[in-house]
């Protein structure tokens, strides 16, 4: 089977304007800025308002990536979008976010893996371009889980903010592949863990049972616990598949779920703080967009020099969890 290379060609990234700090949490929550900043690392995070929608935040992703990537819509195939707190179930929000910036030659899907969701539309591209059936793919991340958590449960609410994120992959002419290892996987035993229930008790003529809450409930010192056991090691594995040493990776760019946990992944690697690309601080937990505005972020504000070898890694609800060794070369943000 012929096995093209893929190129990451660009990013783009979107975060809705109303900043929610944690004082402003503290004014209906029995909380403070102190616990949550000391437990979690988060200072603030963005939310959308009036009808914003994760089809508008994933659209002005798109559009940035699209133009840095000098594509026009018609030039995708494919949209794959990471979603796992959309506006709607269906359509899908890539067929949305299709409509919206004139892809018509494309056709779009959803994935659903929470936060990992980025990870595991990398792998689907990562696919489709190497096997040879597709030229260029936009992944969009886009998640507003404002909308889902339960506003009254101060050990997840403070955890979470809205954005999106986009990126470009094409298939390369001839060359190595810019992703050069790439692993997902799921573990449903945890389902438990975080689960977002749909209400469900609609038929008029049977009882359905489903006495769902329609809101995130977490498992959080479980979610915890686990990633901090699994998610370290994970890495490590991710790049030796790469056939690197840990020393040859520039830059982690980790899922901002927890400043513990990122600091759980950097002991592992034995990174210091220049090579970990950390922004909870300003957006908190934003889901599966979290990856890529950490790396475009990283990149704009100078912390990450190009060219350069870095892991991404992700976890989050079903359990699943994913990382990727990836190049990014110094024309992706030229
Ligand atoms: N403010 C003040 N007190 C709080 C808050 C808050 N916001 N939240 C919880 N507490 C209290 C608890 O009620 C508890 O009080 P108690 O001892 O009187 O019972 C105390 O603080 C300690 O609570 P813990 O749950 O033990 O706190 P912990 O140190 O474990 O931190 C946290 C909780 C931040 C949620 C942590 O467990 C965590 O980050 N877990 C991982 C979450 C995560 O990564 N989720 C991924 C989601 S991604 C996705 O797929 C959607």
């Amino acid at each position: 089977m012929s096995s093209y290379p893929v190129k990451i060609v660009s990013f783009g990234i979107s975060i809705p304007d109303k900043v929610v700090t944690n004082d402003d949490l503290a004014t209906f929550l029995d909380t403070s800025d102190e616990w949550i900043y000391s437990r979690t690392g988060i200072k603030e995070r963005r939310v959308v308002s009036g009808d914003e929608t994760s089809v508008d935040l994933g659209v002005r992703a798109s559009i940035m990536a699209l133009d840095k990537a000098k594509l026009k819509p018609e030039d995708l195939d494919v949209i794959v979008c990471a979603t796992s707190a959309p506006a709607h179930l269906y359509p899908s929000t890539a067929c949305e976010i299709q409509a919206a910036i004139g892809a018509k030659n494309a056709f779009g899907f959803d994935i659903t893996a929470a936060c990992t969701g980025f990870l595991y539309a990398m792998d689907v591209a990562n696919a489709y371009i190497s096997c040879g059936k597709y030229k260029n793919i936009l992944i969009v991340a886009t998640d507003t889980n404002s909308k889902f958590v339960d506003w009254k449960d101060r050990a997840s609410c403070v955890l979470f903010g809205d954005a999106a994120g986009a990126m470009v992959l094409s298939r390369k002419d001839s060359g190595e592949s810019d992703i050069l290892a790439l692993d997902v996987k799921s573990d449903g035993n945890l389902k438990d863990y975080i689960v977002l229930s749909l209400n469900g008790d609609n038929c008029p003529v049977c009882d359905q049972g489903l006495k769902e809450s329609g809101k995130i409930q977490m498992l959080g010192k479980d979610v915890y616990k686990f990633v901090v056991s699994k998610m370290p090691q994970f890495i490590v594995d991710t790049i030796e598949n790469a056939d690197l040493n840990v020393d040859e990776i520039n830059y982690l760019v980790p899922h901002q779920a927890n400043v513990r946990i990122i600091e759980a992944m950097q002991s592992r690697l034995g990174f210091g703080d220049e090579k970990v690309i950390c922004n909870i601080a300003r957006y908190g937990n934003t889901s599966a967009a979290s990856v890529p505005i950490a790396l475009f972020e990283g990149v704009e504000q100078g912390k990450i020099k190009l060219p350069s070898k870095m892991i991404l890694c992700a976890f989050g609800a079903g359990m699943t969890w994913g990382a990727a060794v990836v190049n990014i070369s110094k024309e992706v943000f030229s």
